[in-house]
């Protein structure tokens, strides 16, 4: 939990590829947005935007950014879309469809169907004029409610503000209670550059959440644990997430805890490090309370 060195950034110093290229690649992983829009003519248009996010869940509300481009100030044919028909589709881009979602990215001119061109199939919404994609397994019908300009130079953003109407998921995302499970989905994320990184099952994990109790915080925690040269961060973050200072157990019988007490009990330092070593094990397991009683055995 040392203080790190190093190099400050001016935004107002950098150019305009600059100022994306940094903020991009420390603003991820971000969500894509595959958005679906037509023109006036119902021309269809589909293209990927990784400026997006929810920012509300009631009323439910998303916005993405289809920039000013950076290159040459021109915009982009979905923000025209939009301004002339307001509603979108937003489809959620999953592993399986990632490179053909990219594919959709190129510039082809206005009116170019990129359903055709990427390969994906369209499919009639219900409560708005864009097709959704069939191939996606989440889908948002969504209705702008305001585009907010960010500005008119090179780069500035242009906010698409929508309110889901309808959410489409995939039958096999769905338990019998129908709720998602979150491994199911394969959700890719894009980062700086030409990085993105996928939601696969083995690279999730759960961080408990402190709940309505509140965690009795890191400068709770008895000094020889908050100071120890083995915990890290995340190992202080588990231990300091408990509600109350745990108390020694009488009935916590460990066969490793005795076997450290054994070996190195002639060293009280050397037998500190091993105990903070297995702790740090136990934290790693999610077995807080154990790591809590190995620690209070010496702290
Ligand atoms: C994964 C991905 C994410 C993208 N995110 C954005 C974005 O958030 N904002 C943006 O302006 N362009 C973004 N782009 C580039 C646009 O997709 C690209 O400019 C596209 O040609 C716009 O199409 P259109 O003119 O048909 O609307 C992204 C491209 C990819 C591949």
């Amino acid at each position: 939990m040392g203080h790190l060195c190093g190099m400050i950034f001016d935004l107002a110093d950098l150019s305009p590829a600059d100022k994306q290229y940094y903020l991009q690649h420390v603003i991820a992983p971000r969500p894509i947005c595959f958005a679906s829009t037509i023109d006036a003519s119902g021309a269809v248009n589909l293209s990927p935007f990784s400026f997006f996010n929810m920012f509300s869940s009631n009323p439910p509300v998303v916005i993405f950014s289809p920039a000013r481009r950076v290159r040459d100030n021109t915009t982009k044919h979905t923000l025209q879309n939009v301004l002339e028909v307001p509603e979108v589709v937003i489809n959620i881009v999953d592993h399986a469809m990632v490179q053909q979602a990219s594919l959709a990215s190129c510039e082809y001119p206005k009116g170019v169907d990129e359903f055709t061109k990427a390969g994906f199939t369209a499919e009639a919404a219900t409560l708005v004029r864009p097709p959704m994609v069939k191939e996606s397994k989440a889908k948002l019908e969504c209705r702008v409610i305001e585009v907010k300009s960010l500005g008119e130079i090179a780069g500035a953003g242009q906010l698409v503000i929508c309110q889901v109407l309808r959410l489409h998921i995939a039958d096999h995302l769905l338990d019998e209670n129908h709720k998602i499970d979150q491994r199911a989905l394969d959700l890719v994320a894009r980062l700086g550059g030409d990085w993105y990184c996928r939601a696969s099952p083995e690279s999730l994990f759960q961080v408990e959440k402190p709940n309505t109790k509140l965690g009795i915080g890191i400068d709770a925690l008895p000094d020889g644990i908050r100071n120890s040269a083995i915990l890290t961060g995340n190992h202080l973050g588990r231990l300091a997430n408990v509600h109350d200072l745990p108390t020694i157990s009488a009935s916590f019988d460990d066969p490793h805890l005795k076997q450290v007490f054994q070996y190195e009990s002639l060293n009280p330092v050397a037998m500190e490090a091993e105990l903070h070593r297995y702790a740090a094990r136990l934290l790693d397991e999610g077995r807080v309370a154990d790591a809590w009683q190995v620690l209070l055995t010496i702290h």
